[in-house]
């Protein structure tokens, strides 16, 4: 990635705001709520005080920032190198294990957000490395696909890490899940059956300079696809969440030893709009590479995503109808992948009349 192509430039109304302006648009801030979780080291702790803090940030925000997680600072510094150390590579090592039309994992650097190019380059696995998926994207066709990740030669340690730390992350992921069920007034296991098949994967994500911060994005908005996302980032910041409220967008300012936590679009169907999946995305900028690790907590493929029916009511009737995350998920790939002629499948499709 040298000079910027045509490719990467935002239409004028996405670019982000660089600087300061007097109406305030562009805020550096850390507004969104940080939880402290250092009480569920003690397995017999009372969860609803944490549950209650959850709740609020996942009406409000749909984001929010955990700190005293559990995860060992070592570990993620462990795999901050040898993720660092694999984009070292050159184009032409890294392309050994890139991704392609039948399996999205592994490495690319083609990435489109709403069809314009993201300034990035990932690397994706699947937590489990035998992952079950629909062979395509047509609603009648019942072929399924197994994919295993494409792991690369080097670094020598590359997988083992990379595996290790997305056994523990899975683990806070499954915490949080528990915590998110309570906080619904539901009991803590109630969206665990989800999973049996899970279809989640780990990203990371390189964002070199950018020549021209000011018209390309690392990633475009967007929100994400799944359950929720625990996201690592390193110390130079760049993401952006649009507030629910009234669409602002504010800055995260970047803490190493935190997780950002979101909701995806599943939350938000199963919570009837409750929970808020926000828009969000990456502004790049011309000295600085980043880098940045989500976990994608996904339900297995065969999982139907429709309001929760426990918290449906004669007040709060359905706000979507039932889609299938099998094949929600196959056409996002299909859509992230190349540029296509319309937008990405978006939840809003699924929206009851
Ligand atoms: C994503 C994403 C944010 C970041 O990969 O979906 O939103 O900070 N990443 O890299
Ligand atoms: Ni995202």
């Amino acid at each position: 990635m040298g000079v910027l192509d045509e490719a990467f430039i935002q239409a004028p109304e996405h670019r982000p705001k660089t600087h300061l302006t007097n109406s305030g648009d562009y805020i550096l801030s850390n507004e969104i709520p940080t939880i402290d979780l250092s009480s569920l080291q003690d397995p017999h702790c009372d969860k609803t005080a944490l549950a209650a803090e959850i709740a609020e940030a996942c009406m409000r925000w749909g984001f929010f920032q955990v700190i005293n997680h559990g995860l060992s600072l070592d570990l993620m510094r462990r795999v901050e190198k040898t993720v660092a150390d694999f984009f070292s590579l050159t184009l032409e090592e890294k392309r050994r294990v890139k991704r392609d039309e039948v399996n999205p994992m592994g490495y690319h650097d083609g990435e489109h957000t709403k069809n314009v190019r993201d300034w990035k380059e990932i690397f994706d696995f699947f937590l489990q490395d035998s992952t079950t998926v629909p062979a395509t994207t047509e609603p009648e066709d019942t072929e399924l696909r197994k994919l295993t990740n494409p792991w690369p030669q080097n670094p020598s340690d590359f997988r083992e890490v990379c595996q290790e730390y997305a056994r523990e992350v899975e683990k806070l992921a499954f915490k949080l899940l528990e915590l998110i069920s309570i906080s619904l007034g539901l009991p803590g296991d109630r969206l665990t059956g989800y999973f049996k098949d899970q279809t989640s994967f780990l990203r990371f994500n390189h964002y070199p300079p950018c020549p021209n911060p000011e018209l390309a994005l690392g990633v475009g908005r967007h929100a994400d696809a799944g359950v929720i996302t625990v996201l690592a980032q390193d110390s130079v910041g760049g993401l952006q969440v649009s507030r629910r409220s009234d669409g602002q967008w504010f800055s995260v300012k970047p803490n190493p030893d935190a997780f950002i936590i979101n909701i995806g679009n599943c939350m938000q169907v199963w919570t009837n709009d409750k929970y808020w999946s926000a828009e969000h995305r990456v502004v790049v900028n011309s000295s600085k590479e980043r880098f940045s690790m989500p976990f994608f907590l996904f339900p297995s493929h065969d999982t139907n995503i429709e309001p929760l029916k426990e918290l449906l009511s004669e007040d709060n009737p359905p706000c979507y109808k039932k889609y299938n995350w099998g094949k929600f998920f196959a056409a996002r790939n299909r859509s992230d992948y190349k540029k296509l002629q319309t937008e990405s499948i978006q939840i809003d499709r699924f929206k009851a009349a």
